[in-house]
C-alpha cells in the first residue's frame, strides 16, 4: 500500500477535491497519518451525482448484456482476491481490526461480488394471468442513482455489500465511506477502473457525514439512500430523504441479546460470548453486547469469562497472534471509556474497565475487554449501543424473563440462543424480535442471507436475494392482444 495523498473517483476521474482540501486519515494503532485524502464539498458531491445521473440516463450500464455485467463482477470478486492481503492490510492499519479478521472481510468481499455476478442472469419477471385478452407481464429495472453511506466498522465489506447488489441490479452508485477509514474504498474503487466499470457507473467520495452525507442525501437527483451506521444519523436520513421521496434502506445498530441456558454446551457459549461481545473490538452493530444467563449457572459462567478472557489479546492491529486491536477513533475510545465509568456506578466490574497499561500500546486507541456482571437490563450499559469492548452480563430466571429481557430494548437486529433442547430453542427463537439470530453459535453472516433489523435497528434487508431486491423496481406493462378500437365513445 503506498501511503501517499489520495483522490477520490467520480466521473471515471481521480480528482482532488474542488477546493483542495484534504482529511488527515489516522491509524488507530499508534496515531500516525496513514494518507491524506480529499474532504469533498457540497460541490464535489454534486458533481459525482451528476456523473451517476447521467451514467444511469445515458445506459452504458443498465443497457449492457446481462451476462458481460456478471463477468465484469466476477472479474471484480477475483481482483479483490488478487488484492487482498493488501486490502486488509489497509483495513487492519485504518481501523484498527485485527489482520486475521480483516482477511476474512477480503474473502467475504470477493464472494459477494460473485454471489451478485450470478444475479445479473437471472433477473426474471413475472406473467399475470388477467381478464382482458391481454398480455400482462412485469420487468425488473434498477431503481436509479443509489447514494450508499457506510461506517468505519467493516470499511471494505460494507463497500462490497452496498456496490455488488447495485451493480448487479443495473444502478449507478456514488459510495461515501466512513470520514475515518475511506481507504480500502478507494483501492476498491481501483479495482473496479481496472475492471473497466465504465466511467460514472461507480463514484466514491472521500468526506464527512454533514457536509458530503447529507448532500448525497438531499439532492433530488439521487434515487436511493442505502445507509449503515448510527442511528442519529439514521433518522436525520430519513428525513431528509422524504423530500425527494427516496427510496431508503436502513442498517443501524443494536443492543443484542445473547441467551445462554443451563442446558448449553457450556464450553461452547463461553468462546460465543467472548466472540460475539469481542469480535472486531465489539466495533459491530450485531455484537452480543447483553449475555443472558441462566441465574443457576451465572456463577460458573462468570467465573469461565474472567479467566479465558485473558486469551482476548490485545495487540498491533498487524499482529497474527492479536485477537482485539485499538478502537477507530480517540473519540470513539473516550466514549465507549465514559461508558465504562457509568458501569462502574451502575453494576459489577468483573475485567478490564479502561485502556491497557501495556506501554507498548499506550500510543493507540486500545480499552481492555470489559465485562461488568450483577447488571439488570434496565442500566445504560444494558440499553445503550457502546460499539466497543464492553459486555453486560445480566441473570434470568426462566424462559419467560430470557425473552421479556431479551426483546425489552428499542433495538431489534440479532442474537443468539444456546442451549441443547431442540423446542426450547425453537421457541424462543421464534419470540425474540430480531432480524438474525444464531442458535449455539454467534456471528456467522453469509452473502446468501438476509442481513439487516426490526424496531430501531433499521428496515430493508441487505445480502441474498433481499438486497437486490432493494435496488429494483417493479414494472408492469401489459400488452392488448385484440386489434380492435376500443368503442367506450
Ligand atoms: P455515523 O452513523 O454518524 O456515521 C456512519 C456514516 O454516516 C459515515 O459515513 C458518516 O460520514 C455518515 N453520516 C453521519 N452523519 C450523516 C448525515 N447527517 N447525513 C449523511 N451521512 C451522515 O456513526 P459514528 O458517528 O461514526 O458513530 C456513532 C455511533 O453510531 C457509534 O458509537 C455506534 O453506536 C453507531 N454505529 C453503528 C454502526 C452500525 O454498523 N450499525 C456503524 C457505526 C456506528
Ligand atoms: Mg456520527
Amino acid at each position: 500500500m503506498e501511503k501517499s495523498d489520495r483522490k477520490m473517483w467520480i466521473g471515471g476521474k481521480w480528482v482532488a477535491a474542488q477546493g483542495g482540501k484534504t482529511r488527515d486519515v489516522i491509524s488507530p494503532a499508534d496515531g500516525k497519518v496513514l494518507a491524506k485524502v480529499p474532504e469533498a464539498s457540497a460541490d464535489d458531491v454534486r458533481s459525482a451525482i451528476s456523473a451517476a445521473r447521467e451514467a444511469f440516463d445515458t445506459g452504458p450500464w443498465r443497457n449492457s448484456v446481462a451476462r458481460d455485467r456478471g463477468t465484469m463482477l466476477f472479474k471484480i470478486a477475483e481482483a479483490i482476491r488478487a488484492n487482498a492481503k493488501e486490502l486488509a492490510e489497509t483495513d487492519s492499519l485504518n481501523m484498527g481490526k485485527p489482520i486475521v479478521e480483516a482477511e476474512f472481510d477480503a474473502g467475504d468481499a470477493a464472494h459477494c461480488f460473485d454471489y451478485y455476478g450470478g444475479f445479473c442472469t437471472k433477473l426474471e419477471g413475472k406473467t399475470m394471468t388477467v381478464p382482458d385478452n391481454a398480455l400482462s407481464f412485469t420487468l425488473r429495472e434498477p431503481v436509479g442513482v443509489a447514494g450508499q453511506i457506510i461506517p468505519w466498522n467493516y470499511p471494505l465489506l460494507m463497500s462490497a455489500w452496498k456496490i455488488a447488489p447495485a451493480l448487479a441490479a443495473g444502478c449507478t452508485v456514488i459510495l461515501k465511506p466512513a470520514e475515518q477509514s475511506p481507504l480500502s474504498a478507494l483501492m476498491l474503487a481501483d479495482i473496479l477502473e481496472k475492471a473497466g466499470v465504465p466511467e460514472g457507473v461507480v463514484n466514491v467520495i472521500t468526506g464527512d457525514g454533514p457536509v458530503a452525507g447529507a448532500t448525497l442525501v438531499s439532492d433530488p437527483r439521487v434515487d436511493k439512500i442505502a445507509f449503515t451506521g448510527g442511528g442519529e444519523a439514521g433518522k436525520m436520513i430519513i428525513k431528509s430523504a422524504a423530500d425527494s421521496m427516496k427510496r431508503t434502506t436502513m442498517e443501524l445498530g443494536g443492543k443484542n441479546p445473547n441467551v445462554v441456558f443451563a442446558d448449553c454446551d457450556f464450553e461452547s457459549a463461553v468462546d460465543g460470548a467472548l466472540f460475539g461481545a469481542f469480535a472486531n473490538q465489539g466495533e459491530v452493530c450485531s455484537a452480543g453486547s447483553r449475555l443472558l444467563v441462566d441465574k443457576t449457572i451465572y456463577k460458573q459462567m462468570c467465573e469461565a469469562l474472567k479467566e479465558k478472557v485473558k486469551r482476548v489479546k490485545l495487540g498491533h492491529p498487524l499482529e497474527r497472534d492479536t485477537k482485539m486491536g485499538p478502537l477507530v477513533t480517540a473519540e470513539h475510545r473516550d466514549r465507549v471509556l465514559s461508558y465504562i465509568e457509568i458501569g462502574k456506578k451502575e453494576a459489577k466490574l468483573l475485567c478490564g474497565g479502561g485502556a491497557p497499561k501495556d506501554p507498548a500500546l499506550a500510543k493507540g486507541f486500545y480499552v481492555e475487554p470489559t465485562i461488568f456482571v450483577d447488571a439488570h437490563n434496565k442500566m445504560r450499559i444494558a440499553q445503550e449501543e457502546i460499539f466497543g469492548p464492553v459486555l453486560t452480563v445480566i441473570p434470568f430466571s426462566d424462559e419467560a424473563e430470557a425473552i421479556q429481557i431479551a426483546n425489552d430494548t428499542p433495538f431489534g437486529l440479532a442474537g443468539a440462543v444456546w442451549t441443547r433442547d431442540v423446542t426450547k430453542a425453537i421457541r424462543v427463537l421464534k419470540q425474540i424480535r430480531a432480524g438474525i439470530l444464531w442458535l449455539n453459535t454467534y456471528h456467522p453472516t453469509y452473502n446468501e442471507a438476509p442481513w439487516g433489523g426490526f424496531k430501531q435497528s433499521g428496515f430493508g434487508r441487505e445480502l441474498g436475494p433481499w438486497g437486490l431486491e432493494e435496488y429494483l423496481e417493479t414494472k408492469q406493462i401489459n400488452i392488448n392482444l385484440t386489434e380492435a378500437p376500443l368503442g367506450w365513445y
